[in-house]
């Protein structure tokens, strides 16, 4: 049996009573907390609810970061409740607070409707251009799909909304979300609403200011700052030309493909790591350091494919499964970010063949954990199911659990971020 150790934590939950008529505090409550790293700021608000105040209001269904519904913001920062766990958070104190940008309901949970209303202004539904009995296919290994990939994951949970301070400032602006909704969009060769969804956005594209905020906070690590980037761009060609053009879906897709930085598949990460290097390099070469510029490239390449420790060798048994959390920070210029994931290790009995697995399932993201008795790897939800080699054993996940690549220094064991 495993054996937890109990820590103290203090606890400040943001309250508010519509009947009451005043503008909301906080209640502290210091909780003995038993198992840190297995403990989310969703069971502690659950406990805090059963054992304490059964008053307290938040909304929750999932629980396995699918649904976005948890969505608060957790010591300063937009998170999921379910997905935030205790031991990743370093302050002496854990502050909970509803998000920004929409009405309080009441305590945690807020009222969804203006996000939602500015996700409809962006027309987030789509319409086939042709009428055909036959669905339009479009391959998932097609450089147009690729383009969309992560952007479709969106879970409408509202964080990028609530961190984006140009939100706040213009009440027209469309926001983060509903943007990168219009962007999926815009960028299907079927969709039959081009025009009109164009019109909606081009207009209320212009507030972005690439703070990059929305990308930071986004649980499942879509970059809208590069969804409102490419708005932009089809914007400042509409003024260029002068007169309003039509632009078919085709031709929007072509336009995608054409951007360096965008005709491709990106993660958070990379699109970050280039946007940054363009930042870098439009300043090299304003001070005329063409040279500065060639020297960064590949430091940039070699912060792409740097090694994280996850623990020393001896810590993995052979033939068996473990779980670690590991986090580590990123830095690129000026941004910097918290990577915190878990990775589950295996090491063949007898041998010292390590694999690494990314804990994320590859059908919709949900968190895949080992089970000892089946000797398989099992997804949270949709009955996906894995080999201990990552191989899918059944269920709708499309490939493999992601691998990463390992090796073994000073007896560390070392994963490549990825
Ligand atoms: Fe569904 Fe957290 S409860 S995302």
């Amino acid at each position: 049996m495993p054996r937890h150790r109990h820590k103290r934590r203090v606890f400040r939950v943001f309250r508010y009573d519509p009947t009451t008529g005043d503008d909301g505090h906080f209640d502290r409550l210091e909780l003995e907390i038993e198992g840190e790293s297995t403990t989310t700021i969703l069971d502690v608000l659950l406990r805090i609810q059963r054992e304490y105040d059964p008053s307290l209001t938040f909304r929750y269904a999932c629980r396995v970061g699918m649904c976005g519904s948890c969505g608060m913001v957790i010591n300063g920062r937009e998170a999921l409740a379910c997905q935030t766990v205790v031991a990743d958070l370093r302050e002496k104190e854990i502050t909970v607070r509803p998000l920004n940008h929409v009405p309080i309901v009441k305590d945690l949970l807020v009222d969804m409707d203006p996000f939602f209303e500015k996700y409809r202004e962006a027309i987030p539904y789509f319409e086939a251009s042709q009428d055909t009995d036959e669905p339009a296919i479009i391959r998932p290994d097609s450089k147009e799909r690729r383009v969309i990939s992560d952007a479709t994951e969106c879970i409408a949970c509202g964080l990028c909304l609530s961190s984006c301070t140009m939100a706040h400032w213009h009440k027209d602006y469309l926001g983060p979300g509903a943007l990168n909704r219009a962007f999926t969009l815009l960028a299907d060769t079927r969709d039959g609403l081009h025009e009109e969804r164009l019109a909606q956005v081009l207009q209320a594209c212009y507030h972005c200011r690439s703070e990059f905020n929305c990308t930071e906070v986004c649980p499942k690590e879509i970059s809208p700052t590069r969804a409102i980037k490419y708005i932009q761009r089809l914007a400042a060609r509409e003024a260029f030309r002068g007169e309003p053009r039509d632009l078919g879906a085709e031709e929007a897709v072509q336009e995608i493909a054409e951007q360096p930085e965008i005709g491709e598949e990106l993660s958070r990460r990379r699109f970050l790591s280039k946007a940054i290097f363009g930042l870098g390099a439009a300043t090299a070469l304003t001070l005329g350091g063409l040279l500065t510029a060639a020297a960064l490239a590949p430091s940039m390449r070699e912060r792409l494919r740097r090694w994280v420790r996850v623990g020393r060798i001896e810590e993995f048994i052979p033939g068996s499964m473990k779980t670690v959390n590991i986090s580590y920070k990123v830095k690129d210029g000026f941004y910097e970010s918290l990577v915190k994931k878990p990775v589950m290790v295996s090491r063949k009995g007898n041998s010292n063949e390590i694999m690494a697995f990314n804990s994320r399932c590859t059908h919709l993201g949900c968190t895949v954990h080992w089970d000892e008795g089946k000797n398989l790897f099992l997804c949270a939800c949709h009955g996906g199911t894995f080999y201990p080699d990552g191989r899918v054993k059944a269920g709708p996940p499309p490939r493999p659990l992601d691998r990463y690549q390992t090796t073994v220094r000073n007896g560390d064991l070392l994963i490549v971020e990825a």
